[in-house]
């Protein structure tokens, strides 16, 4: 498989927030740089930058000229069967053409078919038919951008009879085919693990590190059921202990990667990300044996 890569930096990334353009600016742009934990890089939505101009896009353009960026798209719809979104794509090339993103990624999921869309990242099969479409349709969003893109193993609810493939097995064959590479989302593994009864540990040792571009790290939420805790991908709390393990497990036989503190609902102080990404920092210094990477993504 591909040498490792990522043209993002090694170190910690914070999801950028508009509640957090202030502070996150200000700490960015200090002579003096802050302790560990300070992030040297952001992720967007790109979906909340589509609309033309105004202080969003002012915004984005002074970060740009501090730190790289990373565009997650939430919008592709890659595994709909009636194919990429093309509207989203020519938005997203756009807003990548106007930004230069040092990296771009969505999710392995379906968000709608015809003109029916559907405010979720929707479960594909792990089906060698699937894997010959998703690839397909990533091929398709690299070469309209014109560059390689990353994909994010999804939270998990359910599993279907027809899967022919582990996930790990399904990713690995659509960075082979696509020449994509992999966001790793250990909160997603957690979440994926813990609702289908199968074994986190053995999911984050099943991955190989070579394609993972982007780390992802995330809290969620637990509902008790009669059969158990179902476990929800809401981006709403601070990274469990568990997932914390599975980061660390993974950083050290990966070394260090770009990793994100991912945190979307119930969005905190500014400080409480800062805590949580030196943490992440902390680790991946303290952790890493594997020398970092030093090719990028074509
Ligand atoms: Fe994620």
């Amino acid at each position: 498989m591909n040498a490792p890569t990522s043209p993002l930096p090694p170190r910690v990334g914070v999801g950028l927030k508009p509640q957090h353009y202030v502070p996150a600016l200000e700490a960015v742009s200090a002579s003096t740089p802050l302790s560990g934990g300070c992030p040297v890089w952001f992720e967007v939505h790109p979906q909340n930058y589509f609309g033309a101009g105004g202080p969003p896009h002012r915004w984005l353009s002074a970060f740009a000229t501090k730190v790289p960026l990373s565009f997650h798209s939430v919008g592709l719809s890659l595994g709909s069967a009636d194919g990429v979104n093309f509207q989203e794509l020519e938005a997203l090339a756009a807003l990548c053409e106007s930004h230069a993103p040092a990296m771009v990624s969505d999710h392995l999921s379906w968000s709608g078919s015809g003109s029916n869309r559907y405010p979720d990242l929707l479960p594909v099969p792990y089906t060698r038919e699937a894997l010959d479409h998703f690839a397909a349709q990533v091929d398709r969003v690299q070469d309209r951008l014109g560059r390689t893109i990353l994909i994010e193993n999804p939270s998990r609810y359910l599993a279907f009879a027809e899967d022919e493939m582990t996930e790990a097995e399904f990713l690995h064959a659509l960075c082979a085919r696509a020449g994509c590479g992999l966001l790793l989302d250990i909160n997603n593994i957690e979440v994926s693990a813990s609702n289908l009864g199968l074994d986190a540990e053995a999911m984050v040792d099943a991955i190989d590190p070579a394609p993972v571009g982007e780390v992802h790290l995330a809290g969620h939420a637990s509902e008790d059921h009669a059969h158990g805790p179902l476990l929800i991908d809401d981006h709403g709390s601070p990274v469990s202990d568990a997932t914390w393990r599975l980061f660390e497990r993974f950083v050290q036989r990966a070394g260090a990667r770009p990793t994100l503190i991912e945190w979307d609902t119930d969005v905190p102080a500014f400080d409480v990300l800062l805590a949580e990404a030196a943490k992440a920092d902390a680790i991946m210094q303290a952790t890493a044996t594997v020398p970092e990477p030093t090719h990028a993504l074509a």
